[in-house]
């Protein structure tokens, strides 16, 4: 029998245009007749039964809002067995036959937990950190990464005001994804990457040979995954003489109106993922690639290794002289 009513997620960190991708699950579910139920809070909502209907009009007006009306969570119960099965009883006492897991890769996890106990799930990736492997771009990070060039264009105004030096930390997790597109796109003398190796003296030579040509003020992009920014930006001050400042982006880079390319995606895949609980299918990952919708077992999804485009690393260095 054809599936009657499914349930939609998003969990952990937010990502600009998780909306988007929520209003196309509930109008594509409902325009082939199905039911949708939304579970408030991720897992963590699921399982303390947060769980609401949701109608066509229930996700009017939120395309083009970042964080997520669904709300989010990283829940610490859902990692244990019994708070798994709490949430397959939630399911089933709603009726809920396959469920649209919105979220990174502690999302997929939780995804695959349900699965396992007979609950369908489809995973759709939306993390600013771009750190799922199957995937070119997950939903958000197009976003952070235009609000982080925003950011460091100001910044820029006041470091070349005062002649100095701006460290700019911005998040990615583990990922160095986010800091090299940030620092490709503002022209950063220096992008660290916990991707690759880099050596803070030859750093510190390089804005002395550069100021020595007569550019006085520099931007450095940092990953939080290499972190110890502000601890940088003291020896840089201390080696080179210029004024240094560390600047942590924080969490402003979840937030905002999610771009176009993260909207269009996000339909897009929100569409897919319901075109395959329909078709009975399961544990999967929705993935861009190539401008193409495809999808990947999560196991698979979870083990595959993206290599680090250290071409455009090379670039970004060949052109901050
Ligand atoms: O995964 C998204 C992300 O913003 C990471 O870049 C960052 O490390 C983490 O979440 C921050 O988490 P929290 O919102 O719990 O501080």
């Amino acid at each position: 029998m054809s599936i009657q009513r499914i349930g939609v997620l998003t969990s952990g960190g937010d990502a600009p245009g998780m909306n988007a991708a929520v209003r196309s699950v509930v109008r594509t579910a409902i325009s082939r007749g199905i039911e949708v139920m939304g579970v408030y809070r991720g897992y963590h909502g699921l399982i303390r039964d947060e769980v609401e209907p949701l109608e066509l009009r229930s996700v009017a007006d939120i395309i083009h809002r970042g964080g997520t009306m669904l709300y989010t969570a990283r829940s610490e119960s859902f990692r244990l067995e019994e708070g798994v099965r709490k949430g397959v009883d939630i399911c089933t006492k709603h009726g809920i036959e396959g469920l649209v897991c919105i979220g990174g890769d502690g999302t997929f996890r939780g995804a695959q937990d349900l699965c396992r106990h007979g609950i369908p799930c489809i995973g759709i990736p939306a993390t600013i950190d771009n750190d799922i492997s199957c995937c070119q771009h997950t939903i958000g990070f197009d976003t952070a990464l235009n609000t982080c060039v925003e950011m460091i264009d100001k910044l820029r105004d006041t470091a070349q005001s005062h002649d100095r030096v701006s460290l700019v930390e911005v998040m990615g997790r583990r990922s160095g994804e986010l800091a090299l597109g940030v620092g490709l796109a503002v022209g950063a003398t220096a992008i660290l990457v916990p991707e690759m190796k880099f050596d803070l003296v030859a750093i510190i030579d390089r804005i002395k040979a550069i100021s020595a040509t007569g550019k006085k003020h520099f931007i450095i992009v940092v990953a939080e995954g290499v972190g110890g920014t502000v601890e940088m930006a003291e020896k840089i001050q201390a080696a080179t003489g210029a004024e240094a400042r560390a600047t942590i982006l924080g969490h402003v880079q979840r937030g905002g109106s999610p771009t176009a390319f993260d909207r269009k995606m996000a339909s897009e895949m929100g569409h897919h993922a319901v075109e395959l609980l329909i078709a009975g299918k399961s544990n999967r990952v929705v993935a861009s690639q190539d401008d193409m919708i495809r999808d990947y077992d999560i196991e698979q999804a979870l083990s595959m290794r993206k290599p680090f485009p250290s071409d455009q690393y090379d670039i970004a260095k060949e052109l901050s002289i």
